[in-house]
């Protein structure tokens, strides 16, 4: 196959910040993206409506002229959420979930819930307006190992959460490890799965073979071989529990490049690219349409795109280095060849 047609996809997960970044982030997304649900990890986080309304017309501004861009907007929860805001949100329309960062879990986090019992009255009432709780599932425990912290979370936070309020819908967003598909698969009900570009396409290895590669550095961190071969079937299967989110977070080279570099790996400027390689690779492009644009919009409750992107087979080089406010950001795998481009690039 040389092209490839499929009906404009969504990115259920997206970091655009803010401000002067958002030309730049926003246009990498909207390029072929017809919807994208920003996280809310600002500084300050997006905690109340408002703020998420005059964010999305921020976003809404910064978009290319002609692009066909929707943003979809989430609320960051914390220990002090009203419970009241929950049904301001579901009424305005506008607010399409709430996300859960762990205290101390990731960038822009130390806002985020210290423990469960605080949120249990704002997560009852999510439940029945059924407004969904996305979930960065780490424990933050300092005794965890990092690279245990998604599959001890599940266990210890995520399970016990699923008992305590089986009609919340979840999703557990850019999943990495093999405890997380198997977890998606056993549930009944509204619980679906995230998954990145860089996470089915690397394992750790590429961020630290041959040197520390920085801009591999993203939480949760890139497991072992073995999960991203889950990650890889469960993301092929057809199953519509497991759909597209990005998780493209960027910052500026030099936030990333440093003796404490920034967790998140920008791959907006590649990643319907990447995901086409990995489906190709994986001889499953003809599930490519329901994991990019299908079974997102349908865990959300919104209707399908009506419109359609088109890929080339077409080996292009990723640049080495894209402009971004503060000098220069670099995408991730700069100077790597991907086999499938975007026609009308
Ligand atoms: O790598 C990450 N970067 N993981 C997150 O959870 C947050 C994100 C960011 O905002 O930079
Ligand atoms: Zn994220």
């Amino acid at each position: 196959m040389q092209t490839l047609s499929l009906t404009t996809p969504d990115d259920f997960h997206l970091h655009v910040r803010d401000h002067e970044a958002l030309p730049y982030t926003v246009a990498a997304t909207a390029r072929c993206f017809a919807r994208a649900l920003i996280m809310p990890n600002l500084m300050p986080p997006v905690t109340r409506l408002e703020h998420a309304l005059a964010y999305r017309e921020r976003i809404l501004s910064a978009c290319p002229s002609g692009a066909a861009f929707t943003p979809l907007m989430s609320l960051y929860l914390t220990d002090h959420t009203p419970v009241e805001e929950i049904d301001r949100a579901v009424d305005s329309g506008q607010i399409h979930a709430l996300k859960l960062y762990p205290s101390g879990a990731t960038t822009h986090s130390d806002a985020g819930v210290t423990h469960l019992d605080r949120v249990m009255p704002v997560l009852e009432r999510m439940a029945i307006r059924q407004l969904p709780l996305l979930i960065h599932g780490e424990v933050t425990d300092p005794d965890v190992d990092i690279f245990d912290r998604e599959a001890v979370f599940i266990d210890k936070v995520l399970a016990p959460l699923r008992q305590r309020l089986p009609e919340l819908p979840i999703v557990l967003e850019h999943i990495t490890t093999r405890q997380a598909v198997e977890f998606i698969r056993e549930q009944t009900g509204r619980v679906a799965a995230t998954l990145t570009a860089h996470h089915l396409q690397f394992d750790r290895n590429a961020m630290l073979v041959g040197g520390v590669r920085p801009h591999y550095y993203c939480l949760p961190v890139l497991k072992r071989k073995e999960h991203r071969l889950a990650l890889l079937q469960a993301a092929t299967s057809g199953d519509p529990r497991f759909f597209l989110g990005t998780d493209s977070a960027p910052h500026a080279q030099s936030a990333k490049e440093s003796a404490c570099g920034c967790a998140g790996s920008y791959t907006a400027p590649t990643a319907l690219e990447r995901y086409a390689q990995i489906f190709d690779e994986q001889g499953a492009l003809a599930r490519l349409e329901g994991f990019a644009s299908h079974f997102g919009a349908d865990f959300y409750r919104l209707p399908r795109s009506t419109t359609q992107v088109t890929l080339v087979r077409s080996p292009w080089t990723v640049p080495a280095s894209l402009p971004y406010p503060g000098g220069a950001i670099i995408p991730l795998g700069a100077g790597s060849t991907l086999t499938w481009k975007l026609a009308h690039d």
